[in-house]
C-alpha cells in the first residue's frame, strides 16, 4: 500500500488523474471504478479540465459505479446515477450507456446484483477503482461487519453513515435511504489498482485503520492491505493519526519520477 500526503485537494486530483491519463493512454478502453460523494471531485474536475484540452477521451472507456441507494426514485437528483452523470459523465466524452450503476429500483434485487458482478465480469473487470471512505470506515457502502469476502448486494446503512449524508439530503437524516446497494469488498479487491481518497480530520480514525490497523470486518477498508497495488491519497488532516507520517512523507519525496503510482 502506497501511502501519499499531498498538499490538499488539488494535488490530489493531479495525481490521481495522472494515473488514470496514464491509464488511458496505454489502455484507450480502459474499465473504471467511479466512486460518488465529496472525496474525488477533485478528481473528477480534473479529468474533465484534461478532456476538454484533449489530453485524454473517454469515448471507449467503460465505468461501473461502486453503490446506489435503494428505492430513490429515478429522478432524485442524489441517485448515484444522477449523481456521477452531474458531477462527471456528462461532462467528459462517454459514449452513451458506456457507465452502470446498480439498479436501487430493482423488482428482483438479488438478481440485479448477480447481474451487476457479470456485467463487470464480462467488460474484463475493473482497470482502476476510485474509492472515498466512511467516517466508519466503509469503502463503497459496506459497512462494519461486512465480510471480507462479500459481492454485490443490499445493506443496511449505519446511523453513522446516514448522518454523514444527510448533508446531501438538506440535514434531513430521515431523509436518507435506510438500505443501498454496494460492490462487495471481494468485487472491489479485484480491481487492479485501487485508489483511495480521504481529507479532513474526521477521516482521520478510519485512515488509521486502514493503513495501520489490523485487517479487521470491524474496519472494513482495512481489507485493501490485501491488495497488491493500493494507492491511498491524504492531506494532512486525514493523515494526522499515523504513526509512519514522516516515513510516507519521505519515501513519497525521494520516490524516482518514473515510477508513477
Ligand atoms: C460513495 C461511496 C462511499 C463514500 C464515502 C465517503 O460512492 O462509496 O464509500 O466514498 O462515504 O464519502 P465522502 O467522500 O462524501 O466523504
Amino acid at each position: 500500500m502506497e501511502v501519499i500526503i499531498a498538499g490538499g485537494p488539488a494535488e490530489i486530483g493531479t495525481l490521481a488523474a495522472d494515473a488514470i491519463s496514464a491509464l488511458l493512454h496505454r489502455k484507450p478502453d480502459a474499465v473504471l471504478g467511479l466512486a460518488t460523494g465529496s472525496s474525488p471531485l477533485a478528481i473528477y474536475d480534473e479529468l474533465v479540465t484534461r478532456c476538454a484540452a484533449g489530453q485524454i477521451s473517454f469515448s471507449q472507456v467503460r465505468g461501473f459505479t461502486l453503490d446506489e441507494y435503494v428505492g430513490l426514485p429515478a429522478e432524485h437528483p442524489e441517485r448515484y446515477r444522477n449523481v456521477i452523470d452531474n458531477v462527471f459523465v456528462s461532462r467528459v466524452d462517454f459514449a452513451p450507456g458506456a457507465v452502470q450503476g446498480p439498479d436501487g429500483l430493482a423488482a428482483d434485487i438479488p438478481a440485479a446484483c448477480t447481474a451487476y458482478e457479470e456485467a463487470i465480469r464480462a467488460a474484463g473487470g475493473i482497470d482502476l477503482q476510485i474509492l472515498g471512505i466512511g467516517t466508519d470506515g466503509h469503502i463503497g457502502f459496506n459497512e462494519p461487519g461486512s465480510s471480507l469476502a462479500s459481492r454485490t448486494r443490499i445493506k443496511t446503512l449505519t446511523a453513522q453513515t446516514r448522518s454523514d449524508n444527510a448533508r446531501f439530503f438538506d440535514d434531513d437524516i430521515d431523509a436518507v435511504p435506510t438500505h443501498c446497494l454496494t460492490q462487495g469488498l471481494a468485487t472491489i479487491l479485484d480491481a487492479r489498482h485501487v485508489v483511495l481518497v480521504a481529507t479532513g480530520r474526521q477521516k482521520a480514525e478510519a485512515v488509521h485503520h486502514l493503513v495501520e490497523g489490523a485487517v479487521s470486518a470491524m474496519w472494513p477498508a482495512s481489507v485493501l492491505q490485501h491488495h497488491p497495488h493500493v494507492t491511498v491519497l491524504l492531506d494532512d488532516a486525514a493523515a494526522r493519526r499515523l504513526q509512519l507520517a514522516d516515513y510516507y512523507r519521505e519515501t513519497h519525496r525521494s520516490k524516482p519520477d518514473w515510477q508513477g503510482i
